[in-house]
């Protein structure tokens, strides 16, 4: 029996996280009449999504002709082929709905002469299925729309009776002996209390681990903790090696310049004052997809075309753009060049460089965003009583790699969509089933024996140097030598959390052990990252391995999936690529010579 007592609470539905999904997901299953609860370590409008800057993704055609079609097409070109044809599909059609729910529930976004929704253009969203003109898709707050969607999401829900438990670290999933999710542990910062969700449903919506990199535009919060949590039940993790590095991260900073800047005008260049997107992507320039920017500022950077004192980074201009749209519709960017690089917007260039931003892979689930735990029989196989969605979750809606401003749209449409399924398969009626002892003594031991770790190895200095590696050996383009010394030093990495310090003892706000378990959490998804990139002898999408520039649909059109076991192993499988859309084209659907993969230029 463990030293600790517990405060328990029953619920139909209890959400882990408070960002973008997992609010739509809170209000969606709230507003259907099932007791919901919403467990989270940071107050809910602090959560990453508030950082979210350039807008969300629907063809509601306000700005110009536009179609959900030829909004799956891009988000199937932007996948590099690797997405699931049926949750893309999903995504597309379902976004204009999701969207003006949005502004019926309140989100004030940024309006057009005549009062409908103001959308700008995004890298990779074009018309005619790539063949014409950009188009203004991402719908906007300013540069605020994350921040504005979060608020409205938090006072709906309050609004629907959502319980909150803020500032509450989830430290485990609970599991019956039979393997079905029955509730989350969580440990309250504030008073050293800990609690057991009970819950016929838990939905993960954690977000991403782009802190196991160095440099990110990720929260420090992103530390990963739904794939750390799912790993330790025994579930894989998919697509775990494609890792988006946005293009316009402040140089040093790290901190994001939206896409949405180069969307109103904005250009590149390097130290030859050449606006060099125009060689590589003639046709869309700046807004090619941004794996493909990261990848052309990195080789100017690499070729000596670098700018500043070190040649190491780039140029971003908006010092040509009117005053009055930059104060009105990049206001927050304005006020992050002058803080984070010194920099006035209206007469110098931003300095910039790629950095780590979004996490393609994560939890696979289906559309409705029920986990899988694919068996060799069946790779579409569901894990009883657990969701996962956001950038917790792989859907998988982005595949190899994501377009900017399909973030937002992922959340609110999967987390709408996680709710409306758990409203057919969660029965208010029923009673929860009790707590499985063992399980929850298990994480507790583990909680302990964090608690008590005595090594020698400081959990900041572990942190950096697990960041250091998977920056430099899991970066924006990779070789078989990087993969292979990467997949060495993460594995002694690993080890290092055998041997780690614990300072603080104490249970109430004991930052000290709670990046611990966050670091704990960090490792089993970066060791997924290095195992999975490692392996896959191929490029797309965000992997970029140098050895094997092209990318082969023959071998590798498959997603990736990494069970990380309790000594650091890691163990690949692959799961088909889902190809077949959700409706045929004889009752309204795609022709899916449209989306037949092909060359992927911009
Ligand atoms: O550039 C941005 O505003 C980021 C948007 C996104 O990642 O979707």
């Amino acid at each position: 029996m463990s030293a600790y007592e517990y405060i328990d609470h029953t619920y139909d539905v209890v959400v882990i996280g408070a960002g973008g999904s997992g609010l739509r997901a809170t209000l969606g299953m709230a507003e259907q009449g099932l007791k919901t609860a919403c467990v989270t370590k940071v107050f809910p409008t602090r959560s990453h999504t508030v950082a979210a800057q350039g807008g969300i993704a629907a063809s509601l055609s306000n700005m110009g002709p536009d179609h959900w079609q030829w909004h799956l097409y891009d988000t199937v070109k932007g996948s590099d082929w690797l997405g699931d044809t049926d949750a893309m599909e999903y995504l597309a059609r379902e976004a204009p709905k999701a969207v003006y729910e949005l502004e019926h529930y309140g989100v004030p976004f940024s309006r057009t002469e005549d009062g409908r929704i103001y959308q700008r253009p995004f890298g990779g969203h074009t018309t005619e299925f790539g063949e014409g003109p950009p188009v203004q898709r991402t719908c906007a707050a300013a540069d605020r729309t994350g921040h504005a969607i979060l608020h409205t999401l938090y006072g709906q829900s309050l609004k629907n009776n959502a319980e909150f438990f803020i500032e509450y670290f989830a430290l485990d999933l609970i599991f019956t002996e039979d393997g079905e999710c029955q509730g989350v542990l969580a440990w309250k910062l504030d008073d050293g209390t800990i609690h057991r969700f009970s819950a016929k449903m838990v939905v993960l919506a954690t977000g991403g681990y782009g802190r196991a990199y160095f440099s990110a535009t990720s929260a420090h919060t992103c530390t990963g903790d739904g794939g750390g949590m799912v790993a330790r039940q025994g579930l894989t993790l998919q697509d775990m090696e494609f890792v988006q590095f946005h293009p316009t991260g402040i140089y040093g900073a790290g901190v994001l310049i939206t896409e949405g800047a180069r969307g109103e005008g904005g250009y590149l260049t390097n130290s030859e004052g050449e606006r060099f997107m125009e060689r590589y992507a003639p046709t869309y320039k700046d807004l090619a997809s941004r794996d493909v920017v990261s990848r052309c500022m990195t080789l100017e950077i690499r070729e000596g075309r670098g700018v500043g004192e070190g040649k190491d980074h780039i140029h971003l201009h908006l010092d040509h753009l009117p005053k009055e749209a930059l104060a009105e519709r990049l206001p927050g960017i304005t006020e992050s060049a002058r803080i984070f690089a010194g920099v006035d917007v209206t007469r110098e260039p931003i300095p910039v460089l790629p950095t780590v931003h979004y996490n393609m892979g994560g939890v696979p689930t289906n559309y409705w965003g029920e986990v899988l735990n694919p068996t060799k029989k069946d790779h579409d196989a569901i894990q009883p009583g657990l969701m996962a969605v956001g950038e917790a979750g792989c859907a998988s809606v982005h595949g190899a790699n994501r377009l900017g401003s399909n973030s937002l749209i992922d959340l609110v449409v999967f987390g709408r969509a996680a709710a409306i399924k758990a409203g057919k398969v969660v029965d208010p009626e029923t009673s929860n089933r009790p707590l499985n002892e063992a399980s929850v003594e298990k994480s507790m031991a583990r909680f302990d024996a964090f608690r008590h770790a005595d090594g020698a190895m400081p959990t900041s200095e572990l942190r950096l140097t697990m960041q250091r590696t998977m920056q430099a050996d899991a970066a924006v383009f990779r070789t078989d030598k990087t993969l292979k010394e990467g997949v060495q030093k993460m594995a002694d990495v690993a080890k290092g959390m055998h041997d780690i310090k614990v300072s603080d003892r104490s249970m109430i706000w004991n930052t000290d052990l709670m990046e611990t378990l966050e670091l704990a959490n960090l490792m089993p998804n970066a060791l997924a990252t290095v195992v999975s990139a490692e392996a896959r002898k191929e490029s797309r999408g965000a992997h970029a391995q140098e050895d094997h520039p092209d990318r082969d649909d023959k071998s590798w059109r498959k997603h990736t999936l990494a069970l990380v076991d309790d000594t650091d192993k890691v163990t690949l499988s692959y799961r088909d690529v889902h190809l077949d859309p959700l409706t045929s084209h004889d009752e309204g659907g795609i022709d899916l010579k449209k989306i037949a993969p092909k060359a992927r230029v911009y």
